[in-house]
This record gives C-alpha cells, structure tokens and sequence, in this order.
C-alpha cells in the first residue's frame, strides 16, 4: 500500500524523498531490529554499500523516520568538512522539543540542566571549552534522561579525519555505556577505503549491506498501485515491461514512472520512454562514473561491452592484447568502484544497468579499437 503523504509518487532526483521506499522492507526490518539490541552491538552499526543511484541517500532518510518512531533522536548529516559539527546541532535542534516539553510538564518551568542554558543548547563554558566528544557524551545523558536514544545517519561516508574522529567518539561513548547508534552509507570505493583505515578499524565489525537492485516484481506493483492513484490506464503488460526495463535499478525506476506519468493517458510507447529515461541515466550516472577513470580503465570497461552479459577475463585480455596479470589492477579497481562485479572466479559483468549499452554506442563514434 502505498503512503499517502502528499508526496510526488514519481520524484527522480537524486537525493530525494520518494513517496515510498519501494523492495527495502527486510532492510529496513533488519534495521529496526539493530535498534532493539543491547547497547554495543554490532547490530547497532551499520553501513550500507550501493552504487550510484541504488538508493542509498532515500534509505537513510526512511531510517531516520523508522528510529524517530523507536525514541531516538537522529543527526543526519554528509560526510563533509564540518560535519562533527553539524552533528552536535542537528541533535540540539531535533531533540530540543523533547526536552522542553517534558521540563514544561513535570515542573512548569524551562530552565537548563547542568552545562544546559536552555534544552540542550550548551551553557557558554560547555559550548567554548568542550570538545566533541564531551559534548555529545552530555547530549547522549541528557537524551536519555528524556527516554531518548541517539542515532547518527552518515550519507557518503569516505575515509576523512572527521570520520576517524566520529568513529573514535562513537567507540568511547559505546564503552560508556550511551545509548548510540550509527549508521553509514556510500559508494563501494569510498567505503572500502573506510574499511581499509586502520584508525577506522572498528567499521570492520560494522554490520554491512549492499544494497542492490529492487525485486521487479516489487517495482511492478508499487507502478500500479501508483498509476491507478494517478487515474492512468496503462495496460498490464506496459506495466510489465516498463518494471522490467528498470533492471531494478531504483533511479530508473523513478525515470521510467515519472515519463509514463507525464503522458497523462495519451498513448504510451513504452520504449520511447525508456529511451528518455536513458538519456537521463547518461548524464546523471554514467558520465559521473566514467569522468574519474583513467583511459586505461575505460578502455577496459570498453573491451568488457562487447559482450551482452558476463565477460571472460580472458576474452578481455584477448581484446586488449595483454596479459591476465596486466588487466587484474584494473579489474580489482572497477570492481571497487562498482562500476563492475565478479559473479564467478574468471569473470565480469557491469553492475550499474546499461552502462554497457551507452559504452558500446559511445566506442562506436569514437571508431573503436576494440576488435
Ligand atoms: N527504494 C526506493 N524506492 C523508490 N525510489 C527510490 C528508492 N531508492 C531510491 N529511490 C529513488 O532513486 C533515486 C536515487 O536515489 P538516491 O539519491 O537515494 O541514490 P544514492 O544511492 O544516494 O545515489 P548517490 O550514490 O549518487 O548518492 C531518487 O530519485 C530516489 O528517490
Ligand atoms: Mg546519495
């Protein structure tokens, strides 16, 4: 069923809010659950990996939600310069409401508690002698003595020393016994490079997801629910077909829905609008992904388009005319980005949906030579 919160049921923006999270359920149950756990647990830490578009930044928001529903209080913030900061007052001005209000009823009055001016903004001592670490020990304390826990929600995590200090913080303030939780998300080559920080270690033991593709049989139910909302009569099999198009891929899905919503009814060529959503996926995901890679590794990810499906790394050596132990640096480093996977030992295949398609179309103006 879907929600009705007044929101665009087809949104395809990045970063955006979809009116429904759509074949997360289990992710987000599994999430819910961590909040249960005892204090420390690893279910209580949590990372999610996705490429570009899988979703990641519309999961966390959800998250947000679900842990406001259990009593806590959220910080959502990216992982920029300033973001410890923007932690500490994105707590103060979230949970503020709670502790105003419970003061009001229980006593009358409004007045700060110990290191508080007023609900949690800091007295001046606490807000220019306090590190962050002190700071957010005493909002975790003051949460609590309100019924509220604390959950951080890091968007594009990457390893930075605002990070390392964030994980450290969170390390001291589990051992103390605060009722925290994290959770992070970002692309496979910014958080392996997380998990690979030695100060950052801990993450190790975070519980990881990858987020994949959505189910489509998912994204054809959550089309007609929404068509029919819409007042649109789009014949079954469009629906089929257009669900299928989307590869599951959650920004395409948002594509596809919205063209077939701008119709309005008049007659919907599915293909076509798969095409304008394509143009779309070029500018808004391939391009991003490719304008950082060298030409070598393009010219890699060129030899492995030929194929339909998987390619072998040998037909790929055979294609660029080296050896196996020549492309493996750049097999390993596109399978980080996530740009490709390996589903079996010897072989590859492109993780992001028609990327395969618009490098092939793209060699062909460039007179490919691929043979
Ligand atoms: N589970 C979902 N159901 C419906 N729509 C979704 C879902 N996940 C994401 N979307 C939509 O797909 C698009 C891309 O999602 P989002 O911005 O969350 O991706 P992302 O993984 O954060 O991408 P990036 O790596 O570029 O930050 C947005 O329009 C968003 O609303
Ligand atoms: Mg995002």
């Amino acid at each position: 069923m879907i929600k009705d919160n007044n929101k665009p049921l087809f949104h395809p923006t990045f970063g955006s809010r979809p009116a429904q999270i759509v074949g997360r359920t289990q992710v987000i149950e599994d999430f819910a659950q961590g909040l249960r756990e005892p204090i420390g647990s690893r279910e209580r830490c949590r990372f999610y990996i996705g490429q570009r578009g899988m979703g990641k930044t519309a999961l966390l928001l959800e998250l947000a939600d679900v842990a406001a529903e259990m009593d806590y209080v959220t910080a959502s913030v990216t992982a920029y310069s300033g973001m410890n900061e923007d932690i500490i007052e994105t707590v103060q001005r979230n949970g503020a409401k709670y502790i105003v209000e419970q003061k009001r009823k229980i006593t009358g009055a409004s007045g700060g508690a110990l290191g508080f001016s007023f609900g949690l903004t800091f007295s001046d001592e606490v807000r220019e002698q306090y590190g962050f670490r002190a700071k957010l020990a005493m909002l975790c304390d003051e949460l609590e003595r309100h019924g509220k826990g604390l959950l951080i929600l890091v968007d594009e995590a990457t390893t930075s020393e605002e990070m390392r200090q964030l994980a450290i913080t969170y390390q001291h303030l589990v051992g103390e016994e605060k009722n925290i939780a994290i959770v992070m998300a970002g692309l496979p080559h910014a958080v392996s490079g997380v998990l690979n920080d030695s100060v950052l270690t801990f993450l190790n033991r975070a519980y990881k997801s990858n987020l994949g593709p959505i189910k489509i049989s998912e994204i054809k139910s959550y089309y007609t629910e929404a068509f029919k909302k819409l007042g649109l009569e789009i014949k079954e099999s469009d629906i089929s077909k257009a669900a299928e198009a989307t590869k599951g891929f959650p920004y395409m899905m948002q594509l596809v829905g919205y063209y077939i919503m701008k119709k309005n009814n008049s007659a919907v060529d599915i293909d076509e609008i798969v095409n304008e959503a394509k143009e779309d996926m070029v500018s808004n995901v391939f391009e991003p992904i490719l304008r950082p890679l060298s030409d070598n590794d393009r010219e890699f990810l060129v030899a492995m388009a030929v194929d339909e499906k998987t390619s072998k790394i040998s037909a790929i050596c055979k294609r660029l005319g080296k050896s196996n132990s020549y492309i493996q640096p750049y097999r390993a480093r596109m399978i980080e980005a996530g740009i490709i996977e390996a589903p079996r030992t010897g072989e590859v295949v492109f993780a992001v949906p028609y990327l395969a398609e618009y490098l092939r179309a793209n060699q062909l103006e460039k007179s490919a030579v691929i043979v």
